[in-house]
C-alpha cells in the first residue's frame, strides 16, 4: 500500500446496500483506478464519468462481459479480472447445485419446514445417484476441469464439448448435439460472448435426454430462460440448478414457481477465502498499473 501513500484516498461505496448506477458513476469520477463488480456496466458512460485520468479497471470477477473492452482500449484503460482464485469455489457450488437438484435437498428441506408429518418410505423423495451418470461439460476451461475432477470422484462419467482445452486435457469429447443427447447432466462453463449467447435454446433443450438436468454457474444469457421454463414445466428435462440468470437480477416469469429447480443468486465465488483472494488480486492489479508495471491478470479483446 506504500505505493499509494501519497496518492488520493480511494472513494468507497458501502459496505451494505448495492451502489446505484449514479453512485458508481459519481464514485469513479476523477479516479485513476476503479475496482468494479460484475453488476457494473463498464461502458462509454462509465468511462465518460471517470474521465481521461482513468488507468485501470480491475473487475472483481473472472468474467468480464460487463466491460466494453473495445471502449477501454480506445481510452487506453487497462482491464484486469480475477481468474484462478475462484476456480475451486465455483466448481464446489456447481457440484452443490447438482447434488441439490439430483437428491432433492431443497424440496426435502421445504417438506420438513412445512410442518408436514414425518415420512420415511422406501420409494419416497427419491433422486438419482450421481455414480454412473454422464456429465457433459460445455466449456472445459479451468472451472469446467475443476468440476470434472469432483464429478469423477463421485463416479460420474465425464465428457466435454469438443475444443482445444478438452483435447489437451485428454477427456472424451463430443459435438454439442451428441453431448446433449447422451448426457444425464449438462453443466455450462463458458464465458458469455456473442457466440455463446443462447447456446442452450429451445432446440438444444429438446435435444437433451429426457430426464436430464441442466446446471449453469457461468453466465445467465447462455440459456434462453423462457425456453428453459417451458422445458421444465413440460418435464422435458427433469430439473435445473442455476446460479446465474438471463436478466440478472430479474428472474424470468415462471422460474421460481418450478419445484424442479434450485436457484442461487450468483454465489459461484462466494467463499470467504476466495472473495479475499479476488479482492487482493484486484488490488495487486491496480497497484501494478499505477506503478507502471504489467498487471498480473490483464484481459485483452480477442
Ligand atoms: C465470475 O467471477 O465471473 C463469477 O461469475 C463469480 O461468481
Amino acid at each position: 500500500m506504500d505505493r499509494l501513500a501519497d496518492g488520493p484516498l480511494p472513494v468507497q461505496i458501502g459496505p451494505g446496500a448495492q451502489a446505484t448506477r449514479p453512485q458508481v458513476l459519481d464514485a469513479v469520477s476523477g479516479a485513476a483506478a476503479a475496482v468494479t463488480l460484475l453488476t457494473d456496466s463498464v461502458d462509454s458512460e462509465f468511462f465518460d464519468s471517470a474521465g481521461p485520468q482513468l488507468k485501470v479497471v480491475a473487475n472483481l470477477a473472472v468474467g468480464f462481459d460487463n466491460v466494453d473492452l473495445a471502449e477501454a482500449a480506445t481510452r487506453s484503460v487497462i482491464v484486469t479480472n480475477t481468474p484462478d482464485v475462484l476456480t475451486e469455489s465455483t466448481a464446489d457450488l456447481t457440484i452443490g447445485l447438482l447434488l441439490a437438484v439430483e437428491r432433492r435437498i431443497v424440496e426435502a428441506d421445504a417438506f420438513l419446514r412445512s410442518g408436514a408429518p414425518w415420512r420415511w418410505e422406501p420409494r419416497w423423495m427419491l433422486g438419482r445417484d450421481l455414480g454412473g451418470l454422464q456429465l457433459g461439460i460445455v466449456g472445459y476451461g479451468r472451472i469446467g476441469q475443476a468440476v470434472a475432477r469432483r464429478a469423477t470422484a463421485f463416479g460420474m462419467n465425464v465428457v466435454a464439448l469438443q475444443g482445444k482445452s478438452a483435447t489437451a486435457a485428454g477427456v472424451a469429447t463430443m459435438e454439442l448435439d451428441q453431448l446433449l443427447a447422451t448426457s444425464d447432466v449438462v453443466s455450462l462453463h463458458c464465458p458469455l460472448t456473442p457466440q455463446t449467447h443462447h447456446l442452450i435454446g429451445g432446440s438444444e433443450l429438446r435435444a437433451m435426454k429426457r430426464g436430464a438436468v441442466l446446471i449453469n454457474t457461468s453466465r445467465g444469457p447462455l440459456i434462453d430462460e423462457a425456453a428453459l421454463v417451458a422445458a421444465l414445466s413440460e418435464r422435458r428435462i427433469a430439473g435445473a440448478g442455476l446460479d446465474v440468470f438471463e436478466y440478472e437480477p430479474a428472474l424470468t416469469d415462471g422460474l421460481t414457481a418450478l419445484p424442479n429447480t434450485v436457484l442461487t443468486p450468483h454465489l459461484g465465488s462466494a467463499g470467504v477465502q476466495t472473495r479475499d483472494a479476488m479482492a487482493l488480486l484486484a488490488a495487486d492489479n491496480v497497484l501494478a498499473v499505477l506503478a507502471g508495471e504489467t498487471p498480473l491478470t490483464q484481459v485483452t479483446a480477442t
